[in-house]
């Protein structure tokens, strides 16, 4: 295990990530603000994608290094692994939403939606050169299913199993999931003039009372980085939402 300790409190019991290197996989919010706050660590930050502008704009944005992945090819994953060798971190923020109603669910839909959660994710941890940590994201519709949501709950509830498994697989490096609630990452600005409300009702519907920013999630992928006793969890920063 790597990563220098930082001191809490009177305790010694927090990995820096000052020097470290982090892979940030994906261009929206959550993943725009993680690589902000790890760089604001101390952390050298890659941002990988597969469109070359989301990527460069993010990077821009971020103080991060661009780079190209797409989780869905295992020769795109093979050779990113190659071209930057060990990292310490990498933070999984890929998602391909396959949002219709069941008789309009096609396999290939059903395969994307795996293949940026799940088979891509299982890829990186096979391929690249981890030192500490590897953070998945799931989503709060896998404990919480919705009506023409079956491949995106079914997806996230495979990233909780995924995270144990590969936490036995990979230890004493973590894995970990965070399950996010609604967050305005970006992601629902489709909704043109309903996305107000459709966060306005969802604050009110949350025992949080509010809906998640990109800022939320992204501190607790760090926490997730960092926290050297967390493997093999998932951590649910969604405002209570699941159970709501
Ligand atoms: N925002 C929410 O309310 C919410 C709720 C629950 C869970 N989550 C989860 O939290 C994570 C981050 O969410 P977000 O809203 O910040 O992100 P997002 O806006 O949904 O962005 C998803 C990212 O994944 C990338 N991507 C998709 N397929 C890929 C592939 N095969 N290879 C590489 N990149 C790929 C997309 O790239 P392109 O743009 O180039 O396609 C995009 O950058 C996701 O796992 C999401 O499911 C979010």
């Amino acid at each position: 295990m790597r990563g220098r300790q930082r001191k809490v409190g009177t305790a010694v019991n927090s990995q820096s990530l000052e020097g470290s290197t982090v892979l940030v996989i994906g261009t929206g919010g959550i993943a725009l603000a993680t690589a902000r706050l790890s760089a604001a660590a101390g952390a050298r930050v890659v941002i990988a994608g597969r469109s070359p502008d989301k990527v460069a704009a993010g990077a821009a944005a971020t103080g991060a290094v661009a780079e190209h992945v797409d989780v869905s090819d295992e020769a795109s994953i093979a050779a990113l692994a190659e071209r930057l060798g060990s990292v310490d971190h990498v933070v999984n923020l890929a998602a391909a939403p396959a949002n219709v109603a069941l008789p309009r669910l096609d396999h290939a839909a059903l395969v994307r939606a795996f293949d940026a959660k799940v088979f891509g994710p299982a890829l990186l941890a096979s391929r690249l050169s981890i030192t500490t940590s590897l953070t998945l994201f799931s989503g709060f519709i896998a404990w919480r299913p919705a009506a023409e949501r079956v491949a995106m709950a079914t997806a996230n509830g495979a990233v909780a199993f995924l995270a144990q498994a590969l936490a036995v697989e990979l230890a004493p490096v973590r894995v970990n999931a965070i399950s996010p609630g609604i967050v305005d990452s970006g992601s629902w600005d489709g909704l043109g003039q309903g996305k107000a409300g459709f966060l306005e009702r969802t604050a009110a519907a949350n025992p949080a009372r509010r809906t998640g920013s990109p800022e939320d999630l992204a501190d607790a992928a760090l926490f997730a980085m960092t926290n050297p006793f967390m493997t093999a969890t998932t951590l649910h920063v969604d405002g209570g939402g699941r159970v709501a």
